[in-house]
């Protein structure tokens, strides 16, 4: 029983080491979301224009709150397909393809929030459209995860691979 014990504990810390070291090759035991490896500027790139994405969310939402459908178009148009710093447009083949096209199809869908908003004018179906749109959001957060992979970073990773403390750390 001792030895059975023994040899389960080295089993779960051989795991252990394993998941440290192969994050950057995809998913591990405790995450199972596909690793994007970018480097640090790329990393920063792409939660930069997540974080516009989450302010044009918020500001659509309470400007549908206060009936001012002239306003959502004027936020959601700026995250159509005019907008230009994406990750989609900076980061073109280091990116999967099906994140390409998932990240296409916010763009798609803040333009059609901004066209119906402007045409059909019904906040209903407008708020339809943000209920689709963060199902969006969710269905590519479901399924990526970023790794900075850049080896000036990879000194001192953390067990947990929470890249945004280590930036933190290194600044
Ligand atoms: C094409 C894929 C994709 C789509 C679509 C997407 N995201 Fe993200 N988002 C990501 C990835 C990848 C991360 C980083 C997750 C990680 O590394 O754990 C992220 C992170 C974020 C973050 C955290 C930013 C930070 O500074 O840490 C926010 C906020 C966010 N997304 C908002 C949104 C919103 C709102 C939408 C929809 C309007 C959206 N995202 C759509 C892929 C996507």
């Amino acid at each position: 029983m001792k030895k059975l014990q023994k040899k389960y504990f080295l089993k779960v810390l051989l795991l252990m080491a394993l998941g440290s070291v192969s994050t950057t090759s995809g998913a591990n035991e405790y995450d199972q979301r596909q690793v994007l490896s970018l480097n640090k500027a790329q990393q920063t790139y792409v939660l930069t224009e997540m974080r516009s994405l989450l302010k044009g969310i918020e500001t659509i939402v309470s400007a549908l709150v206060a009936d001012d459908l002239e306003k959502v178009t004027r936020h959601a148009r700026p995250l159509g397909m005019a907008m230009k710093e994406t990750p989609e447009n900076k980061l073109h083949g280091i990116l999967p393809k099906a994140f390409m096209m998932q990240g296409k199809a916010i763009h798609m869908a803040f333009d059609s929030i901004a066209d119906d908003a402007e045409r059909i004018k019904d906040p209903k179906h407008t708020l339809k459209q943000i209920s689709e749109t963060l199902q969006k959001c969710q269905g590519c957060h479901d399924n990526y995860r970023i790794k900075v992979s850049d080896a000036s970073t990879s000194k001192n990773k953390p067990r947990t691979g929470n890249d945004s403390e280590q930036i933190k750390r290194k600044k």
